[in-house]
């Protein structure tokens, strides 16, 4: 891959760099994307009618198993080059802001040190009627579990379609985009505000907008920098053409 010279220097000298991350950065780690189509006993399933509090509340059991079933695959995979590329550059740079919407965990087993989960985590949930965390609870594969101080049944702690993003994630990462020098938004569709709308906020505060996806997306025209590719293979590169042939002269 061919990174231009501008954005090279432009880079080595950036003091703050925020990055946002989606579905397609755990890709090569063997999950799907959000907006692929789903794969045996919920091929039948759009993930946008299981992701909500509605389908929750109408049939807990099958939101809870999708979830569950969830957990199960990314506990099984590994973080991938893109991901391990992160964790690096956090060493690299005085500071990265990573935020992600995806909600596997993968970044901080690939030893990203401060990850912003925008849309939660699947290793957690709380209580549906009194919001209670929890990070442990017992599963008898028969019934959703309760929540040990009311009863109310137990939830993922994810954000789901029609629910805020939590406060505290989201005002960190509205500052961590205004604040930045430069912005990746990689592997992420734009789809889905507000995390989409973050680039935007980083463009108008002057910051230079990089995107690596394999497609284009509603972003890339008002991006400074395009990288069609794995960020798998991209991110990798990049690391080593800015900050690593540099220090080795
Ligand atoms: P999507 O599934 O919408 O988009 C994944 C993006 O990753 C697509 O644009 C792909 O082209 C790209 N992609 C796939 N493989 C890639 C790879 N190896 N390298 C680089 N890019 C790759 O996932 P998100 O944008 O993360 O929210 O979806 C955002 C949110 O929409 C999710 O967090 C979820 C969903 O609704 C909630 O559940 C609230």
């Amino acid at each position: 891959m061919d990174f231009p010279p501008e954005l090279v220097s432009f880079l080595r000298a950036a003091s703050h760099i925020t990055v946002l991350t989606g579905a397609g950065v755990s890709q090569e780690s063997g999950l799907r994307t959000f907006r692929d189509a789903q794969v045996g006993l919920w091929a039948q399933y759009r993930p946008e009618n299981l992701a909500t509090p509605e389908a929750f509340l109408n049939n807990p059991k099958l939101v809870w198993d999708w979830y569950a079933a969830r957990r199960e695959r990314a506990d099984t995979v590994e973080p991938n080059p893109g991901h391990y590329a992160l964790a690096e550059l956090s060493r690299i740079i005085p500071r990265l802001s990573l935020l992600t919407q995806n909600v596997d965990g993968l970044h901080a087993r690939a030893g990203s040190p401060s990850v912003i989960e925008l849309h939660g985590s699947i290793r957690k949930v709380r209580c549906f009627d009194c919001g209670v965390y929890a990070e442990t609870w017992q599963d008898d594969g028969q019934n959703v579990p309760k929540c040990s101080c009311c009863s109310g049944l137990l939830r993922p702690d994810v954000v789901w379609f029609g629910e805020s993003l939590p406060r505290a994630a989201l005002e960190s990462a509205v500052e961590a985009a205004r604040t930045c020098q430069a912005f990746f938004s990689i592997g992420t569709s734009g789809l889905v505000q507000p995390a989409a709308s973050l680039a935007h906020a980083a463009r108008n505060r002057g910051a230079v907008i990089v995107e690596i996806n394999l497609e284009p997306t509603p972003l890339t025209p008002k991006c400074d920098y395009a990288f069609h590719g794995k960020s798998g293979e991209i991110l990798p590169e990049l690391i080593q053409v800015v900050w690593k042939e540099q220090t080795s002269g």
